[in-house]
């Protein structure tokens, strides 16, 4: 089962971290293809907890190549720190392979990123203010700069002052700040030259030999379906293809190679940031998920917004990712509760959908229409099989897979490495 693409299938943050690090094990390489430090993996092994936001999972699993796409945006004071941190902590970071053609996020992006959502006012996305978004559009833009720009100093030269001539403009007469000096970003950016070269790779072709060679290749997405710019909650998104699509052009490696695709989803839902969440909750039960599942962002630490499952979600991420499996998270931050409700369908001014709205308006005016099955009060952290977990958490799982569009491989009981019950062997 060489090639498996995983995704989050909600708003993110629905547990990814683990489930990468579990399948990574058996990975020969754990490759990011889209985003950047906009993510925040939390891993706990061994009773110590890791924080990634730009290192793919896979740089800790020894046995595993670690593989930055040309999918992916990189802030490299943010790479460097990070590759630092773990470094002092006895994690080999030498093994991560960069791609050329990856983006990156010069620092006149970071403060465009922020300006702009203060801009915005109350219309605002919420991003995490790291420059993702303007870095995405300077690609589209073909504005950007480029791993590969750092080892010619006169394109990188050139590139940077095309683009600070278009931005400092917006700059200083838009949003009333200082200018940039074409000189500073460069500096900034050659510095990090000696450490990059070694880790840049033509990683498409890398990827392409390994699966040539039989070797078991995990792509990790960053953010999740409803995140994605194309078939995410648009414009309330991020800035590139958090799907399972992404893989392929984010890494170089085409769709017919691809075996699996294993949706992670949370047996209920979160977001941070604006825009619209059918089933947020405003009441007691919001902040009872809040508390009880650590509902704050790695990245920003801002509470996330908390609400039931949404079976409407999971239809539409399985069938946009074409999942193969889904995972299903932190079931045991639900025990306690005597009725989990879970939405079925929306009702949309008076009219049923059992699918997404077609139009974000309609999305914006969705009420869910709830279920409610029974809860569960055991401990479900020692569960380790199916039979092992309460009969009515048993059922619940079975009334998620039956409307969710995929099986359910796994189910996370717990924040552990081995918190997990087993159903079907994903890399079997
Ligand atoms: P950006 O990715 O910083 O541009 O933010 C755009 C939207 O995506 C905001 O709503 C963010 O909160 C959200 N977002 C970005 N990355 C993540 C993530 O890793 N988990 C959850 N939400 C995210
Ligand atoms: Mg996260």
């Amino acid at each position: 089962m060489p090639a498996i693409v995983l995704v989050g299938a909600q708003w993110g943050d629905e547990g990814k971290g683990k489930a990468t690090d579990a399948l990574g094990q058996h990975s020969d390489y754990v490759v990011k293809f889209n985003g950047g430090n906009n993510a925040g993996h939390t891993v706990v092994i061994g009773g110590e907890k890791y924080a990634l936001h730009l290192l793919p999972s896979g740089i800790l699993s020894p046995g595993c190549i670690p593989v930055i796409g040309n999918g992916v945006v990189i802030d490299l004071a943010v790479l460097r720190s990070e590759m630092d941190t773990l470094t002092s902590r006895g994690v080999d970071c030498s093994r991560l392979m960069i791609s050329a053609d990856a983006h990156l996020i010069p620092s006149y992006n970071r403060i465009l990123d922020k300006v702009a959502e203060r801009f915005l006012g109350n219309r605002r996305i919420g991003t995490t203010g790291r420059g993702i978004g303007p870095t995405y559009a300077d690609k589209m833009n073909r504005v950007g700069l480029r791993v590969q720009d750092l080892f010619d100093e006169n394109i990188l030269r050139q590139k940077v002052a095309g683009a600070l001539d278009q931005k400092n403009h917006l700059l200083v007469k838009v949003y009333n700040r200082r200018a940039i000096e074409v000189e500073q970003v460069v500096e900034e950016l050659l510095s990090a030259v000696e450490w990059v070269r070694p880790l840049t790779r033509d990683t498409g072709l890398e990827l392409n030999r390994a699966l040539d060679a039989g070797r078991t290749v995990l792509f990790e997405a960053g953010q999740a379906a409803m995140l994605d710019v194309d078939h995410g909650t648009y414009p309330f998104v991020t800035s590139s293809n958090a799907i399972s699509a992404g893989a392929c052009t984010g890494t170089g490696v085409p769709p017919n190679r691809i075996d699996r695709v294993v949706a992670v989803i949370k047996a209920y839902t979160t977001r941070v940031g604006e825009g619209p969440f059918p089933t947020e909750l405003h009441d007691e039960s919001g902040q009872w998920l809040q508390a009880k599942g650590h509902e704050f962002g790695v990245t920003t630490g801002r509470p996330r917004r908390c609400g039931w499952y949404d079976a409407v979600v999971a239809r539409y991420a399985s069938r946009v990712n074409g999942a193969t499996d889904l995972v299903l998270t932190k079931l045991d931050v639900l025990t306690g509760l005597e009725r989990v409700p879970v939405c079925v369908a929306y009702d949309v001014d008076g009219q049923r959908h059992e699918e997404m709205p077609m139009t974000q308006t309609d999305f914006h005016h969705a009420r869910p229409i709830y279920e409610y099955l029974d809860g569960w009060s055991e401990d479900l952290s020692g569960c380790r099989s199916f039979d092992d977990l309460p009969a009515a958490a048993q059922r619940y799982v079975l009334a998620l897979e039956g409307m969710s569009g995929a099986r359910i491989s796994a189910v996370g009981v717990g924040p552990g490495r081995d918190a997990t019950v087993i159903r079907h062997e994903i890399l079997g």
